[in-house]
């Protein structure tokens, strides 16, 4: 057995010896929405520190808890903090995590990220559904070999994001008057900021969004079969007129703001994925 498959059986082993659920949902709450966790009921918080293999989360905003929980009814896998490559961990490493929810059952991984906005029809607070996302930008979590036992050598990335859960999370959000934007996400490593000929490069390559996180949990979870869905709230704009500055205090408040309307199409949306 590799080394890695070994790990993921350690970390798998010592979780279910504290809890054995049967959840095939997994949630990763992306920078300052992790208030999304106050309204699951929680059964078991693990610290990611007391879990073998698992890195530890370091930035303002990151809570860093494994949690199960109930959502809606339904038992659900929480990554309450997430790990980015800029923190230094490897696309492997930031990827892990994904790995133990696959060998804890989990089939469909919902995640939400803080994004900085350069479609120009963008607002600070919007919610964007991500359709597809460009990840060239920064590092594959699948380079090196291959764990078969996961997934294919060269996983299709025609649709990394469930056209179906897109289409629930639209009715859902018809529904309740919550307007959604839709689009592509461009993942980069940071820790900067764009510049602003970078945010306007984005832009021109196809991107409605540009952000830190996500690109390298959905190619680990397409890699290992899971349906993923993946919202981002914009909570700064890179294209505009104005002489502005980006802050990650005004990043968190915006995702802060539009945390509700988060917390209630996943909680909606729960009831009807498996
Ligand atoms: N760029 C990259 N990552 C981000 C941004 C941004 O403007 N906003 C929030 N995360």
């Amino acid at each position: 057995m590799s080394t890695l498959l070994d790990q993921l059986a350690e970390t798998k082993a010592y979780i279910q010896s504290k809890v054995n659920a049967q959840a095939t949902i997994g949630i990763i709450l992306g920078s300052g929405l992790g208030n999304l966790a106050n309204v699951i009921k929680t059964e078991m918080a693990i610290p990611y520190s007391e879990i073998p293999h698992f890195p530890v989360s370091t930035v303002q905003g990151h809570t860093g808890k494994l949690i199960l929980g109930e959502l809606s009814g339904k038992k659900v896998w929480v990554m309450s903090g997430r790990f980015h490559f800029y923190e230094g961990y490897s696309a492997q490493q930031v990827a892990y995590p994904v790995r133990v929810m696959h060998m804890l059952g989990v089939k469909t991984l919902l995640l939400s990220n803080a994004a900085g906005g350069v479609n120009t029809n963008f607002k600070v607070g919007d919610l964007m559904v991500i359709n597809d996302h460009i990840s060239m930008f920064t590092v594959n979590p699948l380079l090196g070999k291959n764990e078969d036992a996961l997934g294919t050598r060269f996983p299709d990335m025609s649709e990394p994001y469930s056209k179906a859960i897109i289409n629930q999370v639209k009715s859902i959000a018809g529904k309740n008057n919550i307007p959604l934007q839709e689009g592509v996400y461009v993942g980069v490593t940071g820790p900067t900021f764009e510049t602003r000929a970078e945010y306007k490069m984005i832009h021109i390559l196809g991107g409605d969004a540009v952000g830190m996180s996500t690109v390298q949990e959905t190619i680990a979870a397409v890699h290992c079969g899971m349906k993923v869905f993946a919202i981002s709230v914009i909570t700064d704009l890179g294209i505009r007129e104005e002489d502005n500055v980006i802050t990650h205090e005004e990043v968190l408040q915006a995702a802060n703001e539009a945390e509700p309307k988060l917390t209630l199409l996943f909680s909606e949306l729960v009831k009807e994925v498996e």
